[in-house]
């Protein structure tokens, strides 16, 4: 287990949902998101806006944002959080595994991981985490989506399917410029 570290005044510790709380906070920020973005292209914005709404409804989420796909790895992109990991390799963490494989990855415990090599913990506090992949409108593979919690078991199938849809919506279907 991992030492945790003093949380910064900006940042509050995760409190999880019931599964009547969480699909309740994901349908209202889908429709914010869908509202605000339904008529958007720019990547950046997207990416920075899905950041806030989704960190504003779903009280669990940690660190929030995207690493971007630059040169053959991965390079934070927009995130709201504590200091985030600057480049990951695919061959390493979570994220590097989402991009390899090219599917969600759904960790109810980060501690179960090989430390350093299958999980990266940018912020010791980190127990849980998703991460998902992020297609173009080419389908081409252009960064991951990673959220974390500071408890575990935070994330399940109802994250994902929600996560998904809106990834799906925002970057690989609605026209999306650079
Ligand atoms: N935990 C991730 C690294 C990114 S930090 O969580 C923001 C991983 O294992 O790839």
């Amino acid at each position: 287990m991992s030492a945790t570290a003093d949380m910064p005044y900006f940042i509050n510790p995760s409190k999880n949902l019931s599964k009547k709380e969480k699909l309740e906070a994901y349908e209202i920020a889908e429709l914010s998101i869908n509202a605000n973005l339904d008529q958007e292209t720019h990547l950046i914005m997207k990416m920075s806006t899905i950041n806030c709404i989704l960190k504003t409804y779903l009280p669990y989420y940690y660190w929030v944002g995207f690493y971007m796909v630059h040169d053959g790895a991965l390079v934070v992109g927009p995130y709201q959080g504590t200091l985030g990991c600057l480049h990951i390799d695919f061959s390493r963490g979570v994220c590097g595994k989402a991009a390899r494989e090219q599917k969600t990855q759904l960790i109810t415990d980060v501690h179960v991981l090989a430390q350093g090599k299958d999980h990266i913990a940018c912020d010791p506090n980190s127990q849980s985490e998703i991460v998902l992949p992020v297609f173009d409108n080419d389908k081409n593979l252009i960064a991951v989506f990673d959220v974390d919690s500071s408890l575990k078991n935070s994330f399940d199938e109802v994250d994902q399917q929600f996560l998904e849809r809106i990834l799906k919506r925002h970057f690989e279907e609605l026209p999306l410029s650079k």
